[in-house]
């Protein structure tokens, strides 16, 4: 029996396959779960549904803009009449626009609070909604940061969403706990995805050197990542909620 058999689950942003939501989506089908799949990229979502179906898992691909009140409703529509259930949210689509402070425009910040902090109001509100129509509870999962706990240069704008994503998962535990509804933060550290090749192409010197600086001497694996991911959508999580987990390597530790 595996870890989430029975459960309905919905990873956001998990259409490219070298990403954490495509590891986290692929962890949960092999753990027997449901997994919608969901993307901007609908070809991308579409290549991880078929891999996981292909090996077996259950999967279901939807078109995804996360930024869009419209798009939510959309794919919730879809969850309502297809399982009329959901156990699981991971919203993990994201972006990072990395500058300093001097060259950040009220446009990137506009941007970055939109597809990183507003998409989790609008993912987190709606599955409560659908937990608590249904009335057993459910794991919301939120992808912050280590940029959400501590000053990292040139995250002004990432910074300030993933903090936000860190206290409103708190604010949305203390409103469900009664419900069994849970709602905790990840903070990954460095991984490996296609989100550090802009920051390891513009600067590879600079980059080899941040990674030496790590505790652990080496970038984590999406696989890392989802087994987090995987642990708290659980049952063996059950009495974990308002929490935040570190899974970087050791670099906040220092
Ligand atoms: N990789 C890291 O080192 C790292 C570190 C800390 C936090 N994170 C966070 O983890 C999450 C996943 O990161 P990743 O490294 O897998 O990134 P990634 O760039 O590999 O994947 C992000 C996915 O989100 C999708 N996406 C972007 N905008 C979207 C939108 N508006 N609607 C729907 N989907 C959209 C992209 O198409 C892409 O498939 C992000 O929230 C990121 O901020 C990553």
């Amino acid at each position: 029996m595996g870890r989430l058999e029975g459960k309905i689950t919905l990873v956001t942003g998990a259409g490219n396959p070298r990403g954490l939501g495509a590891a986290t989506a692929q962890r949960y089908a092999e753990e027997g779960a449901f997994v919608y799949v969901t993307d901007l990229d609908e070809g991308g979502a579409q290549g991880v549904a078929d891999a996981i179906r292909a090996a077996g898992g259950q999967a279901e691909e939807l078109a995804q803009d996360v930024t869009s009140e419209a798009s939510w409703d959309e794919v919730f529509a879809a969850i309502e009449s297809g399982h009329g259930r959901l156990d699981v949210l991971v919203n993990n689509a994201g972006i990072a626009i990395l500058k300093p402070l001097e060259q950040l425009t009220a446009a990137d910040w506009e941007k970055q609070n939109k597809v990183n902090l507003d998409s989790v109001f609008y993912g987190t509100q709606r599955a409560v909604a659908l937990m608590r129509k249904v009335g057993e509870g459910g794991s919301i999962v939120n992808l912050s940061s280590i940029a959400g706990l501590v000053g990292v240069t040139m995250c002004g704008a990432y910074a300030a969403a993933k903090g936000g994503v860190r206290l409103f998962s708190k604010v949305v535990a203390m409103e469900c706990a009664a419900e069994q509804i849970r709602c905790n933060s990840v903070h990954p550290g460095m991984i490996e995805t296609a989100m550090q090749d802009v920051a390891r192409s513009d600067n590879p010197e600079g980059f080899k050197q941040i990674v030496g600086g790590i505790p652990m001497k080496r970038m984590g694996s999406p696989l890392d990542i989802a087994n987090m991911n995987l642990f708290l959508a659980s049952d063996e999580a059950n009495y974990i909620t308002g929490c935040e987990f570190i899974v970087d390597g050791g670099v906040t530790a220092m």
